[in-house]
């Protein structure tokens, strides 16, 4: 029996063609068995015999020929679905810097500029570094499950602002240092156009020989201006409270609500807190409040970002959704 066609069958049409021909309802194999009838006893023996060894080489070489093809059929489609991933990205595909990340770097450049040092304060944080060293007692709300993020089964917490990095810069270098935190903060706020349980805050301390509430304000008015391009913008000094500055203070600058521009109008836009580093902090570090003395403030990224780029709603910086990021990349 020579099976060389169906070894040599170009498609799996063409081997389902030759197994019809062979084995099928009329095939070559099934028509010889239905003239079996006709033969002898001895010649059923014999031909019997013959035509299952048949049969069976055929249908191995099926078999045979059929893993092939679909073999072949499987690498031929995997070879027309190939993609050079070395091949570099149109440029329409390249990504963009968040608004976030852009706001940021625009802080970190001004403020390296001015001598402070970029420090970073772990998001996990102890109840010491994030309340108590900051003057915040037991039993300040700001502490309680309702604002902070615990860790299960630990004391351990998100930290609710930048503030730690004060902490944790005072506890190990002496002073005079002017440094720059800016991170994520976490606090279980509901989200909606204004609120985030996750957002950003730039935090500033400067511990220098002879520092006042005077510098805090330059220092501030300085920066506004510079960001918003407006050299006499106005801006005013709430008196408010800090646990942890004294006095302490909430800086506006002057907007009008109906057109949003800034430095026009008459309504205040509040940019964050700031004030005096209380004594108690500085005391808390190991430091002493009278031979040390300085500023802190702590603002917000995503308030900085709104303003810069006209955005209403702050649920937008989160949720990744590349039009509205590709939109604000200009
Ligand atoms: N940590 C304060 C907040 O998150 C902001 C602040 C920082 C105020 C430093 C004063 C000094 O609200």
């Amino acid at each position: 029996m020579n099976t060389q066609d169906i070894l040599s069958a170009a498609s799996l049409e063409e081997l389902e063609k030759l197994r019809l021909h062979y084995l099928g309802k009329s095939g070559v194999i099934t028509e010889k068995m239905k003239a079996f009838g006709s033969l002898s006893i001895e010649e059923k023996k014999i031909q019997g015999a013959l035509l299952n060894t048949q049969k069976e080489t055929i249908q191995q070489a099926i078999q045979q020929r059929k893993q092939f093809l679909e073999l072949q059929k499987m690498n031929e489609e995997l070879e027309s679905q190939w993609k050079d991933i070395t091949l570099p990205t149109r440029c329409s595909d390249t990504g963009s810097r968040h608004p976030i990340s852009k706001t940021i770097e625009l802080i970190k450049d001004y403020f390296t500029t001015q001598g402070f040092i970029l420090k970073d304060g772990p998001e996990i944080e102890d109840e010491f570094h994030n309340f108590d060293a900051l003057n915040i007692p037991a039993h300040h709300p700001a502490r309680q499950s309702h604002d902070t993020f615990f860790l299960k089964d630990s004391t351990l917490l998100m930290r609710t602002h930048t503030s730690n990095a004060q902490i944790r810069t005072m506890e190990k270098e002496k002073p005079p240092y002017r440094i720059l935190s800016v991170g994520r903060v976490y606090r279980s706020d509901a989200p909606d156009a204004t609120h985030s349980p996750v957002f950003h805050q730039y935090e500033g301390l400067v511990i220098e020989k002879g520092i006042h509430m005077g510098h805090l304000k330059g220092c501030l008015a300085d920066f506004f201006r510079y960001v918003f391009n407006i050299p006499n913008l106005p801006i005013r000094f709430r008196p408010s409270f800090f646990p942890f500055t004294e006095p302490s203070a909430e800086m506006d600058i002057q907007f009008n609500k109906k057109t949003g521009e800034i430095g026009k109008g008459s309504d205040w836009l509040e940019m964050g807190g700031c004030g005096m580093v209380h004594p108690n902090v500085i005391k808390n570090c190991g430091l002493d409040p009278h031979e040390h003395s300085g500023f802190a403030f702590g603002f917000g990224v995503e308030r900085l970002a709104m303003i810069r780029f006209g955005i209403a709603d702050l649920r937008g910086f989160f949720t990744n959704d590349t039009h509205f990021l590709s939109h604000y990349n200009s």
